[in-house]
């Protein structure tokens, strides 16, 4: 079995790999390389990684750590720019001689901070060489947790939820925290979701807003405070006691812009308040920008927004779509018995719209800040876990990773497994095909798994020829259609390492799963990138040598195996490349 991506790209598919094997996999054809690695120089003038040397001030000028998201944006002149998300830190495997979180130093802890957030770096290609390598340019830059500023826009900015002793007047914020996913504009800027972030802060149910336990779990069950991660150790708007709207100012979409390294990153209020997967950007009918969001959490929801305003003939300067416009939240509908039933229809919910509340009792500015409360009373569908949510290029259809949940209790609507270990995609067909719909149809044209198992489905594809796939999570399109899932979770959920899947979505190879690569042990596979001109495939390597029992020293991966790291993974940015020209295989 083969894959024909196009006519420039076919490989053969990969064999699943043991989630112990550390290695980097690809098909016959293909090699990989690391662009940039964590602690590598990202300003221009940063210092070398030195493992036993991190500071700080070091690691904001350096590549942050646990990248995710992924955008190579091409520049025209051969050069293009890079940009990540760095969602969270693994101290174990970053500090020499860790004990625990309780025991960092003020130093490390801040390291970490810094080692948050995103970063932007110049590419460029070398002669006839099909490798990416970064260069020191003035487009080189973080945003970190520790320092970079972002200026809020929309309805919410000044609002009381927001205002905190450092920021009176509630209109701008230090740092961003846990970027997942994200996606692109038409005017060549940036989106990234801020996700898990109530780990960060120190939970105090006396001075905790019960919306905000209620909605994120601030508080444990039994009603005790969090220890958060220790960061107010550094800095005490970490703990809800002492600045408790601080926690308000997080769980954003987050635009910044690469291609102005002066601009002033900002958090868009309009699009609300969850664990924002991430942001993935499509064009109504009428011009009007749309933009779909996963909330990934057990029973949470998936949204769109949908700009006022609508996009200029020019593609330029559209950041101000995203600061007025209408939110939604969907509504799945099906007849049939939940568990069989595999397509239906489903609705968008406004939550806000013309600049109003449209949930009683909320007020527009509570709805953008506690949005999961909203979404929940006007009766969204609780999801298993929504994830990356995408709108095809070139079918219009837009889809939708649920990765798994563990905690759904029985089947239910688009949701047909209890217990779902696997996970499953939803495809979502817009009215008229057309982005700015309020109505829509959806099907569901994988339930993952193991494939020998009677409960997965593969859009009617013989179960026989497909790879195993399980918690899909990231999704992306080349420019023929075909649809590439990354996963996080199979490791535990079918004994694999994590994977990047291709699989048609039109045709008679529709349901047509196939591996086209593995990252090591511990890693989940983040940031699809598929470039089919380019004869790549990047991906952003999470986590390697997350395992039981890992640490400095004693790695259980040394990705990305170049002599640099032989003391501990480094999570790295890596392009897949064509090493055979021409001749595709075959049979
Ligand atoms: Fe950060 Fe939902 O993955
Ligand atoms: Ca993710
Ligand atoms: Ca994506
Ligand atoms: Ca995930």
């Amino acid at each position: 079995a083969w894959a024909q991506v196009s006519d420039t790209f076919g490989f053969a598919p990969v064999a699943p790999v043991e989630r112990t094997v550390d290695a980097f996999t690809v098909p016959d054809g293909f090699d990989w390389h690391p662009i940039i690695r964590w602690g590598d120089p990202v300003v221009a003038g940063a210092p070398a990684f030195d493992l036993d040397d991190q500071s700080a001030e070091a690691q904001e000028q350096q590549f942050g750590y646990n990248n995710d998201y992924l955008a190579i944006l091409p520049q025209g002149d051969g050069t293009a720019l890079l940009v990540a998300n760095h969602e969270y830190t693994n101290e174990n495997l970053m500090v020499p001689g860790f004990v625990d979180e309780e025991s960092l130093t003020v130093e490390q802890l801040r390291t970490s901070i810094a080692a948050h957030g995103m970063s932007v770096v110049q590419v460029e290609r070398r002669g006839d060489d099909p490798r990416w390598y970064p260069v020191a340019s003035p487009f080189g830059r973080r945003f970190s947790a520790l320092s970079t500023r972002f200026r809020l826009t929309g309805p919410v900015v000044g609002h009381e939820l927001v205002r905190t002793s450092t920021n009176p007047r509630g209109t701008s914020v230090i740092g961003t925290l846990n970027n997942c996913a994200g996606g692109h504009t038409p005017w060549g800027t940036v989106l990234s979701g801020e996700e898990n972030v109530d780990q960060y802060f120190r939970g105090d149910p006396a001075a905790a807003d019960p919306r905000n336990n209620e909605m994120y779990g601030l508080v444990g069950d039994d009603g005790e405070a969090g220890t958060g991660r220790y960061w107010w150790k550094v800095d005490p708007r970490f703990d809800m006691a002492q600045e408790p709207n601080e926690f308000n100012r997080f769980g954003w979409v987050v635009e910044i812009d690469p291609t102005d390294p002066s601009s002033v990153p900002l958090k868009h209020t309009a699009l609300g308040r969850f664990k924002h997967e991430g942001a993935t950007v499509a064009v109504a009918a009428d011009r009007r920008l749309v933009v779909y969001m996963g909330d990934d959490q057990a029973n949470q929801h998936l949204y769109k927004f949908v700009s006022k305003g609508k996009l200029g003939g020019s593609l330029r300067n559209g950041s101000f779509l995203l600061q007025q416009g209408d939110l939604y939240v969907a509504r799945f509908s099906a007849e049939g018995d939940p568990a069989a039933d595999y397509d239906g229809t489903g609705e968008w919910i406004p939550l806000t719209k013309g600049g109003r509340s449209m949930v009683p009792g909320m007020s527009l500015e509570e709805v953008l800040v506690f949005t999961r409360l909203a979404a929940a009373a006007v009766g969204a569908t609780p999801m298993d876990r929504p994830e990356d949510v995408e709108r095809s290029p070139v079918n219009g259809k837009v889809y939708m990773a649920c990765t798994n949940s563990s905690s759904r209790q029985a089947p239910g609507v688009a949701n047909p497994r209890s217990k779902n270990r696997w996970g499953h995609v939803v495809e979502i067909t817009e009215a008229g095909d057309d982005a700015g719909a309020t109505t829509f149809t959806w099907a569901l044209p994988l339930v993952c798994g193991d494939p020998t198992d009677p409960s997965t489905y593969f859009a009617g594809y013989p179960a026989d020829q497909v790879s195993p796939i399980s918690c899909p999570d990231n999704v992306t399109f080349d420019s023929a259609g075909g649809l590439w899932i990354s996963t996080d979770g199979q490791p535990g959920s079918i004994g694999l390492n994590d994977a990047l899947h291709y699989v048609p979505v039109d045709g008679p190879e529709r349901g047509h799963v196939q591996q086209f690569l593995a990252v090591p042990t511990g890693a989940e596979t983040c940031g699809p990138w598929v470039d089919v001109e380019d004869g790549s495939v990047f991906v952003a390597v999470q986590h390697p040598g997350e395992t039981e029992g890992a640490a400095v020293d004693v790695p259980t991966s040394t990705f990305p195996y170049d002599g640099s790291s032989s003391r501990t993974p480094r999570p790295s940015v890596v392009q897949v490349y064509r090493t055979t020209a021409g001749a595709m295989p075959q049979g």
